[in-house]
């Protein structure tokens, strides 16, 4: 694909926006969420056109077109082994996921295990490291390196795992146990789990078109 291009372009324009973002949450949506008993995530670098909503129980909806980066979603504070399962619908163009997504520290690793997406267009090289089936489903795990960007402890060099999904589907069970191991098996080591949700993302491959498209998804 166009992964070290864009690697090469962000490099030498550090100021572009290059890839899957993460970040903070004001303190006031996170109080809201856990009031509801889920963790809300509504994160963007600031695009314009870009709106996130969290809905009651377990949905959240997000309509966006924008070039701007964005995480949105709903999930628990408290990631670890967890059986996700949701239904909903997602419709997007440009790069973007639907995804599971959480975070560990020590060692710092952002993660996705990827359920449907419109570009697969990580702007970093990434490295396929394997694949694995289970009752759930197809995966093909890549891993990639992010220097000097948006963490949950600032701005960070850690690595990101992925699970990609042959068979795309929005709705069903994710046992992320199930990809833990997998990823142990592959030495993917993760660190003590920080928040994980699913996760609507979109942003923009260095030069390329932003992303645009709605999704509603319901966690069960
Ligand atoms: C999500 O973030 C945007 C931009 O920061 C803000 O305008 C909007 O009100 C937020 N939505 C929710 C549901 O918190
Ligand atoms: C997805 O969005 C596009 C553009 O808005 C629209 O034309 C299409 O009908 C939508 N598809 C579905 C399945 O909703
Ligand atoms: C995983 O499968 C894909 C084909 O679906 C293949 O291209 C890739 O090389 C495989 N990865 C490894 C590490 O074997």
């Amino acid at each position: 694909m166009v992964k070290l291009s864009l690697l090469t372009v962000s490099l030498v324009a550090p100021t572009v926006f290059a890839g899957p973002v993460s970040g903070p949450q004001t303190q006031t949506e996170t109080e809201l969420a856990r009031r509801q008993g889920y963790y809300f995530q509504n994160w963007s670098e600031g695009g314009s056109n870009i709106r996130c909503n969290n809905g009651g129980g377990g949905t959240y909806t997000a309509n966006w077109n924008s070039k701007g980066g964005f995480v949105c979603g709903k999930g628990w504070s408290y990631g670890g082994n967890r059986a996700i399962k949701y239904t909903g619908s997602y419709n997007a163009t440009g790069p973007g996921y639907l995804a599971v997504y959480g975070w560990t520290r020590n060692p710092l690793i952002e993660y996705y295990i990827i359920e449907a997406h419109a570009d697969l267009a990580p702007n970093e090289p990434w490295t396929s490291k394997g694949n694995f089936s289970t009752s759930e489903g197809d995966y093909e795990v890549f891993t990639s390196t992010r220097v000097n960007k948006p963490s949950i402890e600032g701005t960070r060099t850690f690595q990101q795992y992925w699970s990609v999904r042959k068979e795309q589907r929005v709705g069903g069970t994710v046992t992320t146990k199930t990809h833990f191991d997998e990823w142990a098996k592959l030495g993917m080591r993760l660190g003590n789990h920080d928040y994980v949700i699913m996760a609507t993302e979109g942003y923009t491959a260095t030069g390329g078109p932003g992303s645009s498209g709605s999704c509603t998804i319901n966690l069960q």
